[in-house]
């Protein structure tokens, strides 16, 4: 069943045409990773997806509710309850700095979902846990790792009891040898059949997690398949390129 379905959806800043007439839907407990070069339009898609950008045309559907159609947005009610049903995780993490660990992931249950402290608190120690920070509780951002602040933001993400969770390079800020523990808490996520929707670099990440890829490429997604095939046999050339960029790229960085 579809729990996300993207319509025609165009999105400019000015005069610069950033996504062109996009259409593609995600099922419930599918992973998607999107793919592509940078400036081709994956963040901006994402934001929309998210509502933290208004797009110019087009419809979003999310869990069988309209968030926009053709154009013309659900009423304030409707769309806050919509956007109850997903969560975004970002590539710099967007902590609150003067905030606990804690204190970020307790917030928006209380402010958002008017949870009593207690049960926040509860949600927050399990999530915690189960991302490895029991003992950070109480840390602020600026005392951990990169690695630790992302699982932070992802534990703050679940905590709202999302349906559907958004991914915008989570890795790429991390230091190599911490991108490995992001990569494993999303495959945990992915095990639990969690709908995921990932934008990454991290191509053999997204061949491994990943049910379905899709190329975006000058605001269009371009070629489409299962994750696998996708990336083992690109039919494009734009897609065998990018691909083979990437690739090189990773041999210099691991030859370093
Ligand atoms: N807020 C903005 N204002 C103006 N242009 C933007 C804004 N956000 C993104 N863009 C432009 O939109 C294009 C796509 O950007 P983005 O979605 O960030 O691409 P990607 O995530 O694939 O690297 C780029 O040309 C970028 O400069
Ligand atoms: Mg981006």
């Amino acid at each position: 069943m579809e729990i996300i379905k993207v319509e025609e959806l165009s999105k400019s800043f000015g005069k610069l045409d950033v996504l062109k007439n996009i259409s593609f839907s995600v099922n419930r407990g599918e992973v998607v990773a999107i793919i592509g070069p940078s400036g081709s339009g994956k963040s901006t898609l994402l934001r929309c997806i998210t509502h933290l950008e208004l797009v110019n045309g087009g419809s979003i559907t999310l869990a069988g509710r309209d968030m926009v159609k053709d154009g013309v947005y659900a009423p304030p009610e409707a769309l806050r309850e919509i956007c109850l049903k997903i969560g975004l995780v970002f590539q710099n993490f967007n902590l609150f700095p003067h905030f606990s660990v804690e204190r970020n992931i307790t917030e928006a249950q209380v402010h958002v979902l008017r949870r009593s402290k207690e049960d926040a608190a509860g949600r927050a120690k399990v999530l915690l846990e189960k991302m490895g920070l029991s003992d950070k509780a109480a840390s602020y951002p600026f005392e951990l790792s990169g690695g630790q602040q992302q699982r932070v933001s992802i534990a703050r993400a679940l905590a709202l009891d999302p349906e559907v969770l958004f991914f915008d390079e989570p890795t790429s800020a991390l230091d190599p040898e911490l991108t490995g523990d992001i990569l494993k808490v999303i495959r945990d996520l992915a095990s639990e059949k969690m709908t995921m929707v990932i934008v990454t670099h991290e191509i053999p990440f997204a061949r491994e997690v990943a049910d379905r890829v899709l190329f975006m490429d000058g605001g269009a997604f371009i070629e489409e398949g299962p994750a696998a095939e996708l990336i083992d046999n690109p039919r494009l050339e734009r897609t065998k390129a990018f691909l083979a960029r990437l690739s090189r790229f990773g041999e210099i960085e691991t030859k370093r």
